[in-house]
């Protein structure tokens, strides 16, 4: 049997289509393999929103020249973000690689593949824009916990970022889908749903019959059987009170929500195009906490946008102080070609943009490790997800803290109640009550 090897890079997006490209080489035989060197086709799925990630990228295709020497067979298959966005680059850089596709194009793949064999040259196939989603046609990694993306594509165009670009404008996915799609896997097993989207809160405008998100997530709580609702990402300036009344008052939609705030500084978030203040955004975390016991809030921030100075950041610092987030994810800011923030003039030096960032970790992490010190002498439930480290299990709370604990290996995919003993800045440890 042919194998396969699929490295994911970036968000849970990409997540999700490489367990569509995952269902589509199962389709056509082929098997999935551990080891890289075992494989017949190697599918690389990459990220464009930093550098960083881009670079790690060009490493990796640069590694697999020898294997290719090696196994002249090996079809090296480059997709998402960067294969949409720099395709040229790869092309000339990497010769040996065999497939580009791009974020349109995931359900070609098997086509693609069989074309490469024919014509024995290499292929690049983008589409500039589509719609690409057959629901139904993904292989779900874990049993008992799925993705289901309901919109795809952004139409924000904050001033740093390449999705919209890569991605594509938003459409949303008709809720009958979406709801059907939920109830099968429900009745396959599944217990628990990530909803995704770049911007679920402005999800179903562009339906011909529109539906907000808060609708679409009161029609999924009643399923019967689905015990938890997550979603991600929610935008700041489109979350509705609806959407607050609809968390507090469903048990299975999980009370997290992950709020990007990007920035504190009322300057900096209007040259991010983000269109919220610091005063909205500050509101908006007021109204949730009254409204959704327990609640738990997480973020993502850039620091060293072009133009910050030191006052600015520390806006970014006063929020992080008043919130008190569960957790952030802090990225310094990449330079992406093609986005409006490319051109604006950067006169802070890389070095106070590195101290900064530190600053802001370090600020993070305390208030993480205090939030969830908090947590000691709590028994929430806890949904077992499989082996962490130590030999360990791992679960999540409701609120999407992780915690490890001793147990048999019989309980993935089951709810246990643990009482929390110990608490670091990113994890919490406990033992099941008997
Ligand atoms: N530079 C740094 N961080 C970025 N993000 C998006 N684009 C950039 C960029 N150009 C971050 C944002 C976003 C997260 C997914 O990645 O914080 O919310
Ligand atoms: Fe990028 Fe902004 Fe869209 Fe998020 S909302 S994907 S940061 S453009």
């Amino acid at each position: 049997m042919k194998k396969y090897y699929i490295e994911t890079f970036g968000c849970q997006m990409n997540e999700f289509d490489s367990e569509r490209i995952e269902y589509l080489l199962d389709k056509e035989g082929y098997s999935a393999s551990e080891k890289i060197e075992d494989c017949d086709i190697i599918v690389i799925n990459t990220c464009a929103v930093r550098e960083k990630a881009e670079n790690k990228l060009y490493g990796h295709i640069g590694n697999l020249k020898n294997l290719k020497i090696l196994k002249p067979d090996l079809l090296i298959c480059i997709g998402g973000c960067t294969a949409q966005n720099l395709k040229e680059k790869i092309l000339k850089d990497f010769p040996y690689v065999d497939i580009i596709f791009g974020t349109h194009n995931i359900s070609q793949l098997p086509e693609l593949i069989l074309k490469k064999k024919e014509i024995n040259k290499n292929i690049c196939e983008i589409r500039e824009k589509g719609f690409d989603y057959a629901l139904d046609r993904f292989r779900h990694t874990f049993p008992f916990k799925s993705y289901i993306p309901i919109s795809i594509g952004c139409n924000n165009f904050c001033s740093y970022c390449i999705v919209p670009y890569v991605r594509g404008k938003e459409i949303s996915i008709k809720p009958g889908k979406i709801i059907e799609t939920a109830q099968k896997l429900v009745s396959e097993g599944v217990v628990e749903i990530m909803l995704l989207g770049q911007n679920v809160n402005s999800y179903g405008k562009d339906l011909d019959n529109p539906v907000t998100f808060s609708q679409l997530l009161d029609k999924i709580s009643q399923i019967d059987g689905l015990k938890r609702i997550r979603f991600m990402t929610s935008h700041p300036k489109d979350l509705s009170a609806e959407l607050i009344n609809v968390i507090a008052e469903k048990p299975n939609i999980m009370s997290h929500i992950h709020l990007p705030l990007q920035a504190g500084s009322n300057k900096i978030l209007e040259m991010m195009n983000r269109r919220y203040t610091k005063e909205d955004y500050l509101e908006i975390i007021h109204n949730i906490r009254s409204r959704i016991k327990d609640s738990s809030l997480t973020t993502d921030i850039i620091t060293g946008f072009p133009g910050e100075k030191r006052d600015d950041f520390e806006h970014t610092l006063d929020v992080v102080k008043k919130v008190r987030f569960n957790r952030a994810f802090t990225f310094i800011y990449s330079k992406r070609d093609g986005t409006a923030a490319c051109s604006l003039e950067d006169s802070i030096s890389k070095k106070e943009k590195k101290e900064w960032f530190k600053e802001l970790v370090a600020l993070q992490n305390q208030i993480s490790f205090e939030e969830n010190q908090k947590l000691i002498g709590r028994c929430p439930e806890v949904l077992v997800e499989g082996k962490g480290s130590k030999n360990l299990l791992e679960g999540r709370l409701e609120n999407n803290s992780v915690v490890n604990f001793e147990g048999s290996n019989n309980l993935i995919g089951r709810f246990v109640k643990i009482k929390i003993t110990g608490a670091k800045s990113f994890y919490l440890t406990g033992n099941i009550l008997k």
